[in-house]
């Protein structure tokens, strides 16, 4: 039907006769002549009819809004004084010797060069939005990631192996999305949050090295960089340490960003330990164009008499904390106000600070509301800790470990965007030894950090197995988790020491579990994997808002899919062929 894209159009086909199909972006009447802006996946083209020719001329008059057409004429160059220069095709314009209307539309609910729609709207009409030059870049670049990481692993000899969607329960941590059996009453699927358990199966069916781009599900709250059902790039290889995970992922890594974007990235990305970055930055996915830090102060505050923190100072679980901001005198009573209550969102009970006016000025050079709870001695030693300098406004936290570090963390990021301090473009790095696990304070347990397969770096046998450290490691960049992964535990003794300290007994492990079991008794190699997240990456190579932007039918907050109006009723008749029925119905 087509001689050429719409965007294909240049100076040198002057002359030439072309066949272009499309929609009808815009139409423009101009003292008897008519202009349309034909639109494709791959561009837009201008297209003029002359009253010359009656015929094609009555039909053009009659198109609207995202008509489908087919036009066919010969391109010729634009008039002097009209050429333009921000379109690829804004030399040429094509003079329409035929038009043909394939297909006529309603009026679209939206203007597609609109940038104020409603996201409902946008995803009610998702197939209208994705025409949009914006999400049709994002598409194109989601579908050349994938073929880069595919290029990738092919030529590293990765075996592309699908794994079921109805399976048992995976855990990593958030709700399961279940599916009712049929054939077997009272019995349910559940769809994989990850393919965690299949992955590992597969090197201990001898396949080495896997990798799959796949869907995973779990039923968790949303967030700007999550989606109930979201794709994973999954690997998993034999006979391999962390060392050699690391390193392949990151050239993996590097290789797409300098094919796709153009970018390189730094090599070998930094690695920081758990505790250092907990310690530095509050956060175990620190932003490191960010060049704010946490600044540990409990040890001086341990005999002070203000409460909020010579308490936490003196607790096991407490942390006191003081983060610098250069420049901060220049802050407003109500900026900090706002602060504080922006730290009061992540459970922080204030936030405490001191503005250095001048520093060679000692106490006087000070303006702070805990100046009178501190002696001079322990503020000047503070100060100093910091290298505190004229200008600098000084923030504190104090409380629980975890309320700091989330409030401070929070705090470092908003202080980061607001004040525009982030540096330079790119920062990835490998966050490793993290604990293998948490407790789990209001329930009263151990809960895995990452998940109940990963190996911990003590060895087996050695007492205090839940104080070790996991054989784990995440890939952040600018603020955001890509992707983590492990050594996975090989041993089935082990195995079952590690569900058992989870709280899973050994029958509760066998009945969930035993299949894997089993299977690590039957000849299983060392091995371990890493699994990226693909809506992620190409969120923030597209420069994207969140992971919906990249995805081209995602869900909404409330995990519904407003195009097809997803989740939906069931009919009674299928809820009685499943042996289903709904509480509260008769
Ligand atoms: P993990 O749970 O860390 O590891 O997931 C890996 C990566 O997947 C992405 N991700 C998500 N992206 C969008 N929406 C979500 N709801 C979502 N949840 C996770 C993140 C994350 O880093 N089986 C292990 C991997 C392994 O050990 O090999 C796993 O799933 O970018
Ligand atoms: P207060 O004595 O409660 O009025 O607090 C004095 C100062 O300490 C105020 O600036 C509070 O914002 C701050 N503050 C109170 N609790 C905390 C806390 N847990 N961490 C940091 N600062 C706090």
């Amino acid at each position: 039907m087509r001689s050429h894209y719409c965007g294909q159009l240049h100076a040198d086909m002057v002359g030439a006769e072309v066949a272009l199909c499309g929609w009808v972006h815009r139409r423009r009447d101009h003292g008897g002549v008519i202009f349309i802006d034909l639109r494709d996946r791959e561009g837009l083209a201008q297209v003029v009819y002359d009253p010359d020719r009656a015929a094609p001329f009555a039909v053009a008059e009659t198109l609207r809004n995202e008509y489908v057409v087919r036009v066919t004429g010969r391109v010729r160059p634009r008039p002097d004084g009209t050429l333009n220069p921000n379109l690829p095709t804004g030399a040429v314009e094509v003079l329409g010797h035929t038009l043909e209307v394939l297909n006529p539309a309603q009026t679209p609910p939206f203007q597609l060069d609109d940038e104020n729609v409603n996201d409902d709207i946008r995803l009610r009409y998702r197939y209208v939005d994705l025409r949009r030059e914006a999400m049709q870049d994002n598409i194109k670049l989601r579908s050349r990631v994938t073929r880069s990481l595919r290029a990738y692993l092919d030529d590293k000899g990765f075996l592309d192996i699908e794994t079921p969607v109805l399976t048992r329960a995976t855990p990593e941590g958030a709700r399961d999305y279940l599916v009712p059996s049929r054939t077997q009453r009272g019995a349910f699927f559940a769809l994989p949050q990850s393919p965690q358990l299949f992955k590992q199966l597969l090197m201990m069916s001898g396949l080495e090295r896997y990798y799959q781009i796949v869907r995973c599900f779990r039923d968790e709250d949303l967030r700007a960089d999550r989606q109930p059902e979201f794709t994973q790039l999954d690997m998993e290889l034999s006979f391999v340490t962390e060392d050699d995970i690391t390193a392949l992922t990151e050239d993996m890594i590097r290789t797409l960003f300098k094919q796709v974007k153009g970018i390189e990235l730094a090599d070998p990305f930094p690695r920081l330990s758990y505790r250092e970055a907990m310690q530095r930055y509050g956060s175990d996915r620190p932003d490191l164009r960010n060049p704010l830090e946490l600044v540990e102060v409990g040890d001086l505050m341990q005999q002070v008499e203000f409460k909020v923190f010579s308490g936490p100072a003196n607790q096991a679980n407490g942390r006191v904390a003081a983060l610098r901001l250069p420049g901060g005198t220049a802050l407003t009573r109500k900026a900090i106000d706002d602060y504080t209550a922006y730290v009061g969102k992540y459970g922080a009970k204030g936030l405490a600070y001191i503005k250095v006016n001048d520093s060679e000025q000692g106490h006087a050079g000070l303006q702070s509301p805990i100046l009178k709870f501190l002696p001079e001695a322990t503020v000047q030693a503070v100060l100093q800790r910091v290298q505190a300098q004229s200008g600098d406004l000084i923030f504190f936290g104090a409380d629980k470990a975890r309320i700091v570090n989330d409030s401070l963390a929070a705090l470092r990021v908003k202080l980061g965007e607001d004040l525009g301090l982030l540096q330079g473009d790119w920062a990835p790095l490998w966050v490793v030894d993290f604990p293998l696990f948490e407790y789990n304070e209001p329930e009263r347990r151990w809960d895995s950090l990452h998940h109940p397969f990963t190996a911990p770096q003590q060895t087996p046998g050695d007492t205090g197995l839940h104080d070790s450290l996991a054989r784990a490691y995440d890939l952040v960049l600018n603020g955001m988790e890509l992707g983590g992964g492990s050594i996975r535990i090989h041993d089935s003794a082990l195995q079952l020491q590690v569900l058992e300290l989870l709280g899973i007994d050994e029958q509760q492990a066998r009945d969930k579990f035993g299949f894997l079991l089993d299977a690590l008794s039957y000849g299983c190699p060392p091995h371990g994997g890493i699994a990226m997240g693909l809506d992620r990456i190409v969120m923030i190579m597209a420069g994207a808002r969140g992971i919906r932007d990249v995805i081209a039918f995602p869900k909404t907050q409330t995990a519904s899919c407003l195009l097809t109006a997803a989740p939906a009723p069931a009919a009674p008749a299928q809820l009685r062929e499943l042996g289903l029925r709904l509480a509260g119905a008769s």
